[in-house]
């Protein structure tokens, strides 16, 4: 079979049958990458689990998203962002914002997100119903939650949106970018950052930024540039996922009519909300991969692999590896147990913010469902093309009131 993994390919949809002969005859496959160095494709459960949980072998500080190798400019700032440093270094800066995201604190915002989702919600019925899924419904309720969090105020979020889709868009022509055009957003995005920061040394308030800006690690303040790269990566991972996750969710229940059905009539039933978004979480897997590098010479299934190389450890496909979930191309609101690697395969870089997206995807989909008894497509979804986001960029929906 022929296995291409880059970005043509998730255009199309997730390549399941790619993945399944992958698993079954190659789970350690080495890929090439056009003007690139290679990689090595990880597709089974298990061995996605492990490279997660060993940083001690597999390093992210060479990148740990995208597929291809980045510029050393491009590097420089990556290296910043926790997602791009190893334990021990990792854990400090992790433990700066990681209070924001406990379960408590979670809790303690739910009824806010509740009630914001329920005014978009609203804002479905105020349209009579037809909108554009995307801009209309889905991008709102992370948008609005992370901003708040992290002290955005209401007038730029739109900013901090089309910031975010140029950086991770940019392998698609639609976002009119290129990977020079992503740098600049996050560049722009840099300069924004810094005029809060500016406003918060004098003004502190309960947000992140000000955490930020009062937070030491060992010792020392952060730098201006610690900050910014903390702003933008808290703002775009919170918000292209849990987007991409809403529209997937909503795009499967439409092409379920009996579970959209199930779970309309069980609005109060918590158990099955709770078993719902989970598997909502599998199915729509909203990031593709995040990759590794080998920090020594090692082995998996036999397959040598030489420090330095780079291995891709693809969610997609672990999400439906069947060894791990029966019937996994079936969506099962009541799968139990259902321990997807959505969130990453566990280990130090675990999503910070899984707690927040769970919170928010149940309440942004409960809201629909508690107001319209059905919804259709009025046009096919359009994919991103992206060999990292799992994105729906266009989806007309027809939500019947
Ligand atoms: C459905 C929504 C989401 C998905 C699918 C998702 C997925 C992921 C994945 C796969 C990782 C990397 C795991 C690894 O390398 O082992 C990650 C890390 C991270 N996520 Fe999320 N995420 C989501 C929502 C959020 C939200 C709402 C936030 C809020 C700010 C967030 C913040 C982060 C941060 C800060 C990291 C880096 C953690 C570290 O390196 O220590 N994510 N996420």
């Amino acid at each position: 079979m022929r296995i291409d993994l880059l970005e043509d390919t998730w255009e199309r949809g997730v390549p399941h049958d790619q993945f399944a002969y992958l698993r079954r005859e190659a789970p350690i496959h080495w890929h090439d990458v056009p003007d690139d160095t290679g990689f090595w494709a990880v597709t089974r459960y298990h061995d996605i689990r492990a490279i997660s949980r060993d940083h001690h072998t597999w390093s992210t500080e060479a990148g740990s998203t995208f597929i291809r190798t980045p510029s050393p400019e491009e590097m420089a700032v990556a290296r910043l962002m926790l997602l791009n440093m190893d334990p021990p270094k990792q854990t400090r800066y992790r433990r700066l914002v990681s209070a924001g995201f406990t379960p408590r604190m979670v809790g303690k915002l739910t009824e806010a997100i509740r009630a914001r989702a329920a005014r978009i919600a609203d804002s479905v019925a105020e349209k009579g119903g037809e909108v554009e899924f995307v801009t209309d419904v889905a991008q709102h309720l992370p948008l609005q939650t992370i901003c708040e969090m992290v002290g955005v105020p209401r007038s730029d979020q739109q900013m901090i949106f089309d910031w975010s889709n140029r950086m991770i868009g940019f392998q698609d022509p639609d976002f009119h970018t290129t990977s020079d055009d992503s740098d600049i957003a996050g560049g722009e995005m840099f300069l924004y950052c810094d005029k809060l920061v500016e406003d918060r040394r004098a003004n502190p308030r309960d947000d992140i930024l000000t955490v930020l800006v009062q937070a030491e690690v060992d010792g020392d303040r952060l730098t201006r540039e610690e900050i910014d790269a903390f702003f933008v990566m808290l703002t775009v991972a919170g918000n292209e996922t849990t987007r991409n996750l809403i529209a997937h969710a909503v795009l499967a229940l439409i092409e379920r009519p009996d579970v959209y059905q199930e779970l309309a009539a069980n609005l109060d039933d918590e158990d099955l909300w709770r078993s719902a978004t989970e598997e909502f979480l599998r199915w729509g897997s909203s990031i593709h991969n995040f990759r590794r590098t080998a920090v020594r010479d090692t082995e998996l299934h036999g397959q040598k692999i030489a420090e330095g190389e780079k291995v891709v450890t693809f969610y997609a496909s672990a999400n439906y590896d069947e060894k791990v979930f029966a019937d996994p191309l079936t969506l099962d609101i009541r799968r139990a147990p259902n321990e997807h690697l959505t969130f990453g395969g566990g280990g130090p870089h675990f999503c910070l913010g899984a707690g927040l997206a769970r919170a928010q995807i149940t309440a942004m989909v409960r809201e629909l469902l508690r107001r319209f008894p059905e919804a259709e497509l009025t046009a096919p979804p359009r994919r991103m093309r992206s060999d990292f986001i799992n994105g729906i960029k266009h989806m007309p929906v027809r939500f019947r009131l």
